[in-house]
């Protein structure tokens, strides 16, 4: 029995916990606020608020309903466009009458939740914070800028709130309905899904992948839903290691302070990762294992050069992630096999990491070619390097060749030149909808040279390298 608090209502249904939370919304209880666009979690029109209960206190954040499996609702507080909506209309949705930020309205309601959600969080905010929550959304008819305006004024807005307790504020001051307040109580009363991961049973963390791929097979499947299972879910160090859990979400590797001490650039290099809603569902086991070329999680981690644990339920066993991919969606994983944790050595500092994405559009799009360089340097030498690039081969690749030509090397034109010459042997890339193999080719080239020009100013000369 899948059991949550919709808006006010306590749900307990039978349905399949493979079916959309966006079909369980709008055809099994009738709140036709909740939009369907795209059904690919890229409009944002079908976007809720997800509530948890985390030591007594329940957490918002935006999610899309359309991926979302039902069965990752239980034990929760969604929250639709009805579920906020009063007698007069709470100063985010007055923000964007005010500022014209709605023409035919189909989007309305996701920004409106996307916005909402960005108020709940237990942190000061800003027109930048307040624009990256709505990363998620797409309208058609405003162009942006009055929605941007809207959201402007809204963080204005937030300069008074109680960070501490951002729910009886929100409600105190007509943003939520007074019943936001008796839902921790609610929520404490439902008991935990049971998460042990049964044999025979899909997968299914956040479903960003499974259910933009096959959702009608997972609305049909025994699912083991992996997404709330909270013994596999966390960022923490332990001796020199930083483990990063299954389940743990992209936003979570973001936001964890770990993450940020290791890549001091995580959040804007995250930022380029799908969107806020995406990026709360997504998780870093998911990502692995979907083994898209150009997964962006995935790049990272090569380039940290870690690890993989993975358990059949009786014996645990480790391997390299560079080593783990076989072939084209070809993986060293059994039937019976799961992932419970990735983990890397914690890099000693000073060191060097990039990040680097060419995608049609800046945002909220996938890769046509991404790659991450690691690099430590001893007395000027390269002691250490590691660097991994997507788009270019069937598999999310880990440069070998090219990181072991440049190790005790210097950094210089001719250096960087050479291991280019190294890196197009390593690679090969086809034609397909993001471009040509000739034109990866030259973005790999490109975004390689990028990781010097950007890392090492002053020892590389652009001109020089692309001469
Ligand atoms: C609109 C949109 C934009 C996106 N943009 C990007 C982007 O910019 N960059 C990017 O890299 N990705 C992007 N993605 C892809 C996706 O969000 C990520 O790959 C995400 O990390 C997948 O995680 P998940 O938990 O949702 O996976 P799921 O869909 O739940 O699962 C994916 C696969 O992993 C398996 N799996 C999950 N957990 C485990 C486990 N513990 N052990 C074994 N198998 C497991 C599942 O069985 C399934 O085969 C985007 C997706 C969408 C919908
Ligand atoms: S319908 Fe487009 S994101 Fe869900
Ligand atoms: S107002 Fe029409 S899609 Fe945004």
């Amino acid at each position: 029995m899948i059991t949550f608090i919709l808006n006010d209502k306590l749900i307990k249904t039978d349905a399949h916990p493979g079916t959309t939370l966006l079909d369980f919304i709008r055809y099994g209880q009738e709140l036709p606020g909740t939009k369907i666009g795209c059904r690919e979690g890229d409009c944002g029109a079908c976007t809720v608020m997800e509530g948890k209960l985390r030591n007594g206190k329940v957490q918002y954040k935006s999610i899309v309903s359309c991926l979302t499996p039902l069965g990752n609702a239980h034990g929760k507080h969604i929250v639709t466009i009805e579920g906020i909506n009063m007698k007069e209309l709470s100063p985010v949705q007055s923000a964007i009458v005010e500022n014209s930020g709605t023409q035919c309205g189909f989007c309305t309601p996701g920004f409106i939740m996307s916005l909402t959600c960005h108020c709940l969080e237990e942190k000061p905010s800003d027109k930048n914070s307040a624009i990256d929550a709505i990363s998620g959304n797409i309208c058609r008819c405003t162009g942006y800028k009055s929605i941007e305006k809207a959201a402007e004024s809204i963080s204005g807005l937030m300069k008074d709130k109680n960070i501490n307790n951002p729910i009886s504020w929100l409600v105190d001051k007509n943003y939520l309905p007074e019943y936001f307040l008796s839902i921790p109580k609610q929520l404490g009363g439902i008991s935990k899904a049971e998460n042990s991961i049964k044999k025979g049973k899909k997968i299914i963390g956040g479903g960003t992948d499974l259910m933009v791929q096959k959702p009608e097979a997972i609305a049909e499947s025994e699912l083991n839903l992996l997404f709330d299972n909270d013994e596999m879910t966390g960022v923490f160090a332990e001796k020199n290691n930083c483990i990063i859990q299954a389940s743990t979400t992209a936003n979570m590797i973001m936001n964890s302070e770990l993450m940020q001490s290791i890549i001091q650039e995580i959040k804007g290099f995250f930022k380029l990762v799908s969107s806020e809603p995406i990026r709360n569902m997504g998780t870093i086991a998911g990502n692995i294992v979907n083994a898209s070329p150009i997964a962006d999680l995935t790049m990272f981690f090569l380039a940290l050069k870690a690890q993989l644990s993975i358990s059949d339920s009786k014996s645990t066993r480790t391997i390299a992630l560079k080593d783990f991919y076989l072939g084209y969606k070809k993986l060293d994983l059994k039937p019976e096999e799961f992932i419970q944790d990735v983990f890397f050595k914690i890099p000693e500092k000073p060191y060097h990491f990039n990040f680097e994405k060419v995608s049609k559009r800046t945002y909220l799009d996938i890769a046509s070619v991404n790659t991450v360089l690691y690099l430590k340097e001893k007395n000027d030498i390269i002691e250490d390097c590691a660097i991994s690039i997507g788009g270019v081969s069937p598999i999310p690749l880990f440069l070998n060749e090219t990181s072991k030509f440049l190790i005790g090397k210097a950094v210089e034109n001719d250096t960087i030149i050479a291991a280019e010459k190294i890196l197009q042997q390593e690679i090969s890339p086809i034609s397909d909808v993001r471009g040509s193999d000739k034109y990866k080719r030259l973005l790999a080239r490109q975004l390689f040279f990028a990781h010097f020009i950007k890392l090492f100013t002053k020892k590389v000369s652009v001109k020089e390298l692309l001469s």
